[in-house]
């Protein structure tokens, strides 16, 4: 609820963007507490912060948790949030119950997993794992121009006192716990989810360009009109994604930008977004492979440009991972329901690198992406004492990799 103030909307919901004034507020806060609990704080090339308790063993690969506490704009307060401050509460119950860790463990907050102010999401977890090197999104605007490059500078200014350290670093595993974002949690009567996967998606960025032309004078027949352009490719491609992708296709566009916008103005450009998933990653393969010739046909008078920022298949967590969650629930007494996410996380590139698991709790009627998103506090807490034997228990192990 503190964490929440930064960003806070009129409507009980949360604004904020990657690398925003917001979100430096939210670091000071979160900073401050980490402190609080002796955690140390760093930072790395991309934006990413690292509150780090010391094990014994400094030679040791370390142990991270964590997530992200960027928001969309009308994101609720816990996206994200949950998973940062239940790994500084578990570290803090760690020191308190006065465990040594053999290996350090670090509560990480990724730099931009929305994905809503800088395109595609996920930036600072793919460039920490070198999925795809920071250097590819260093020039990617907002919409105001901003690039990721100046928004880092004024991240790292502000923090200047703290200190760096490189991307790529050796893991020993990676735990991310997380609301569900769905029902199933909670229709099903259960606090903990033990994540088995997370489900593929690509996003597209599509921008049609056409003339803008006056809206009294100019022929209907004479027009490149690039909004109806737009309107007849989502509306082909929506048709296209449902039928060839049965009930179990998501195909959203959530994003539509008009230029100039003006009412009497025949539209010469739009932009506008597509997030497509399934769980069947042939199956999103090929449906995201028809998009550019969809488009095409649709295109009109106007000219098309179709442009992929994110392919990522659906995955599935090494079992030792959904093990070791299920059978630490299981011996704190809490039933656990193993289940695949729909929604997308970091641990997806933490996945390639180091053996990675992740905890759901449950939120209220699965809304999420919305102000009204709710949860029950002893859900929280239920998620956060299975991170915290978890956490123990892998930064204890000298091979959690081992299967
Ligand atoms: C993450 O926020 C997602 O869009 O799945
Ligand atoms: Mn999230
Ligand atoms: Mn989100």
């Amino acid at each position: 609820m503190a964490l929440a103030r930064h960003g806070a909307t009129a409507n009980g919901g949360v604004n904020r963007q990657a690398l925003s004034a917001e979100e430096i507020a939210a670091w000071h806060e979160v900073i401050a507490w980490g402190r609080e609990a002796t955690l140390v704080p760093f930072t790395d090339p991309a934006g990413n912060l690292f509150l780090c308790a010391e094990g014994a063993d400094r030679s040791a690969a370390p142990v991270l948790t964590g997530s992200h506490l960027d928001s969309q704009p009308t994101g609720g307060k816990f996206d994200g949030v949950y998973g940062v401050l239940a790994g500084i509460e578990a570290l803090q119950a760690i020191r308190d119950a006065g465990l040594t860790l053999q290996r350090s463990v670090e509560v990480v907050a990724w730099m931009n997993e929305e994905g809503s102010r800088f395109a595609p999401g996920m930036m600072g977890s793919a460039a920490f794992a070198g999925a795809l090197p920071l250097a590819n999104f260093l020039n990617v605007r907002d919409a105001d121009g901003i690039s990721v490059r100046q928004a880092l500078a004024g991240l790292h200014d502000e923090f200047a006192d703290m200190p760096s350290r490189p991307l790529r670093r050796r893991l020993a595993a990676y735990v991310e716990a997380h609301i569900e974002q769905g029902p199933i949690l909670e229709r099903e009567g259960y606090q903990v989810g033990v994540v088995t996967g997370i489900q593929g998606k690509r996003t597209f960025r599509v921008s049609v360009k056409g003339m803008e032309a006056h809206a009294g004078t100019e022929p209907q027949g004479e027009r490149r009109d690039a909004l109806l352009a737009a309107v007849r490719m989502i509306h082909a491609l929506d048709e296209a994604m449902r039928e060839c992708g049965g009930d179990d296709v998501k195909f959203t566009v959530g994003r539509l930008v008009v230029t100039p916008n003006a009412p009497s103005v025949v539209p010469s450009g739009a932009v506008f977004s597509i997030d497509l998933r399934h769980v069947d990653s042939a199956l999103l393969t090929s449906l995201g492979n028809r998009i550019p010739s969809i488009c095409a046909a649709h295109a009109g008078e106007c000219d098309v440009d179709v442009v992929e920022l994110t392919t990522a298949m659906s995955l599935h967590f090494p079992e030792r991972m959904t093990r070791l969650i299920r059978d630490t629930a299981s011996a704190l007494g809490i039933p656990s329901l193993d289940i695949f996410s729909a929604a997308g996380h970091d641990a997806r590139f933490l996945h390639s690198v180091c053996p990675s698991g992740m905890i759901f709790v449950p939120c209220k009627a699965g809304i999420s992406h919305n102000p009204q998103e709710s949860v029950k506090p002893e859900d929280l807490a239920a998620g956060a004492r299975v991170l915290t034997d978890v956490l123990v228990a892998l930064a204890n192990d000298s091979h959690p990799g081992r299967v």
